[in-house]
């Protein structure tokens, strides 16, 4: 994956993303934003918000910051924020995961649902989502992460060549894109439909900086 790419698979999709993507990838998004909810932390910033399907689940003392690259996914998240009139989203923004414009330590949640087999580099963003999460502050991340083997394995390898097209990378593996980061994974479960989705709940236990130090 690439910008270009990401952009223009999210211009083509935008306009149904909703229709097609709302029910198919509701239950993981639905379970993620609850788990949000249970934690005390009040401060939450949403990357890869895309057309904002999870903003009017947020409990309404949590205060939501959403980013995007597509500003096509973003018009429809903006436009969902003015006619449902939610009042928690502090701000939507045009902004690159892999470079977040926010200081160390910013939100006390960070969460990225179907975004990290999205992004052009997948360990940028967990960089940057650790080290605007404050220490000991929480990471929540929905995603598709490839079978080890099997039928399903052999599927999504041979389906891989389609990522551009696709806007997502079917044959993302979870070891290494948690490898990439120095967050400890609190739990671990599936996600409908089939248990094709895992939530991770990680603590940013030692943010990036520190850990090089
Ligand atoms: C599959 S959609 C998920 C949207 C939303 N989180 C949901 O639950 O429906 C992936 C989103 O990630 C966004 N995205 C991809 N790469 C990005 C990047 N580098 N920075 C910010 N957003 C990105 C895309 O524009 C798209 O809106």
């Amino acid at each position: 994956m690439d910008i270009p790419s990401v952009l223009s698979a999210y211009r083509r999709q935008a306009p149904i993303y909703d229709a097609v993507f709302g029910t198919l990838l509701g239950p993981g998004r639905a379970a993620t934003v609850e788990l949000a909810n249970r934690l005390t932390g009040r401060k939450v910033l949403e990357v890869g918000v895309g057309t904002g399907l999870s903003l009017p689940r947020y409990r309404s003392d949590i205060r939501v910051t959403g980013i995007d690259i597509s500003p096509d996914m973003l018009d429809i998240a903006r436009r969902r924020v003015a006619d449902k009139k939610i009042p928690n989203v502090d701000a939507l923004y045009e902004m690159d995961a892999e470079a977040l414009d926010f200081g160390d330590g910013s939100f006390d949640t960070v969460i990225a649902m179907y975004v990290a087999s999205v992004v052009p580099h997948p360990d940028k963003l967990v960089a940057e989502m650790q080290r605007v999460c404050r220490p000991d502050g929480d990471i929540l991340v929905v995603n598709h992460f490839a079978g080890t083997g099997g039928i399903r394995g052999n599927f999504e390898r041979g389906i891989a060549p389609l990522s551009k097209k696709l806007g997502w990378r079917p044959d993302f593996e979870m070891e290494p894109f948690l490898r990439s980061g120095t967050m400890t994974v609190i739990d671990k479960r599936n996600a409908p439909p089939f248990g094709l989705f895992t939530i991770l709940h990680c603590r940013n236990t030692r943010p990036m900086a520190q850990a090089a130090e």
